[in-house]
């Protein structure tokens, strides 16, 4: 049977980690920034170096193909990938993993000459980690991207994504032209690290993914008054930064208690104005992120979320606002896809369970367009979005050669 180079692979991965690499190790290596554009034209050498054609889009997905150079519906695409750019102080694997791994699968199959119907191709997708608007390139590629949007879409410090893009070379406006003509894929699958517990503590080396949660974002903005912090008696303080607070706790009560048991919620971005010790603050920002497979319970939450911020800012004499950010719609996964990785597990003999994508990914976005599913890998102790992320080089090998198998059953 037919094999990937672990050899190959891992080396692929260790280079591509040294883009952003931090000194006590992980990554930080968002999109557009110039280590992300240099693992990029890094990525565009290795892949032309394998033989495949190789090309960027208007919203700056990757890509490399063989029989492939572009999307036609003449000729529909079986297509893997995932993303090189990373979250601040991230691992080496998310994202790099199924990337570095669809190129590995792809060049094993030009040198072995081995018999594909269909053409295959690899994506690195844009921003999916989504520092200015998430996942990014697979929602332009998929045709979701609203232009009207473009111009008002920042990261979390200010920088514009119109900026950053444009620094990178690119045209931010012409990033809806990177959208496939429909048809153009024929399936896509992405290998990915779990980023969770579930398969190692299960003593599983696979994990067939049926589902992938939904996100939302909301930015609640609490307006109180800025004060003297020495002079003004406690009982006559209007802190936008305690109603911050408050909230915060009282709605990780309410997604606990009241979600749908897997639910989460997450403050993971918060600015105090004027941000000084010696003023109360007058006005506070959070970003609350919620995520649940079911689309039903998101919503129900998210409308008990914003009536819980506003109780919290009438208690203190204080006023909010609730500022939808984003939505991703939970996306379950193609029945086909994941028989066809099952089959793969069993004529490789190894063991798989099925289980639900707790973190967002492309393939959120591709399940709207084509046939898409994942494949999991275990991560050590869970970890990711961390420096100290990783997985053990034999799960990676055994991923990767599962999604070599599946790729060649779906492009047969
Ligand atoms: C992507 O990494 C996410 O936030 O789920
Ligand atoms: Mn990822
Ligand atoms: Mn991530």
């Amino acid at each position: 049977m037919v094999t990937v180079s672990l050899e190959r692979l891992r080396s692929r991965i260790e280079t591509l980690a040294r883009f952003g690499a931090l000194p006590g190790g992980g990554v930080t290596r968002p999109c557009w920034s110039p280590p992300h554009e240099e693992a990029r034209a890094w990525l565009l050498g290795e892949l032309r170096g394998a033989g495949l054609e190789a090309w960027v889009d208007p919203a700056g997905n990757v890509f490399g193909g063989t029989g492939a150079r572009g999307f036609r519906p003449d000729a529909p695409v079986v297509l893997t990938g995932s993303h090189i750019d990373t979250v601040p102080e991230g691992g080496i694997l998310d994202g790099a993993l199924g990337v570095l791994a669809g190129l590995e699968a792809l060049q094993t199959i030009r040198e072995r000459g081995i018999p594909h119907r269909r053409p295959l191709a690899v994506a690195a997708w844009s921003d999916e980690e989504g520092r200015y608007g998430s996942l990014f390139g697979s929602r332009a590629f998929c045709g979701t991207l609203d232009p009207a949007l473009i111009p008002r879409l920042a990261a979390a410090d200010g920088e514009r994504l119109v900026d950053a893009m444009a620094r990178a070379g690119f045209d931010a406006a012409r990033a809806p032209e990177a959208r496939a003509p429909a048809g153009a894929v024929a399936a896509y699958l992405e290998l990915h690290i779990e980023q969770g517990p579930r398969l190692e503590e299960a003593g599983i080396p696979i994990g067939v993914v049926e589902t992938i949660v939904g996100v939302r974002r909301a930015r609640v903005v609490f307006h109180g008054q800025a004060d003297h912090a020495g002079t003004t008696p406690m009982e006559r303080r209007r802190d936008a930064f305690l109603a911050a607070a408050d909230f915060a706790l009282r709605a990780r009560e309410h997604v606990v208690t009241r979600g749908s048991g897997v639910s989460v919620a997450n403050v993971g971005a918060v600015h105090v104005h004027p941000g000084v010790s010696n003023i109360v603050p007058g006005r506070a920002e959070l970003v609350h992120e919620m995520r649940d497979p079911d689309a039903g319970v998101l919503e129900r939450l998210a409308a008990e979320c914003a009536a819980l911020a506003r109780d919290v800012a009438r208690a203190r004499r204080i006023t909010v606002e609730v500022q939808p950010m984003s939505a991703t719609a939970p996306a379950p996964c193609s029945p086909r896809v994941q028989a066809r990785i099952e089959e793969a597990c069993a004529t490789l003999g190894v063991k798989w369970q099925r289980l639900y994508s707790a973190a967002g990914h492309d393939a959120q976005n591709l399940a709207a367009v084509t046939d898409a599913g994942m494949v999991f890998i275990p991560s050590r102790g869970g970890r990711s979005h961390r420096v100290d992320e990783m997985s053990d080089w034999d799960a990676i090998e055994r991923g990767a050669g599962v999604l070599l198998q599946t790729l060649l059953a779906l492009a047969r």
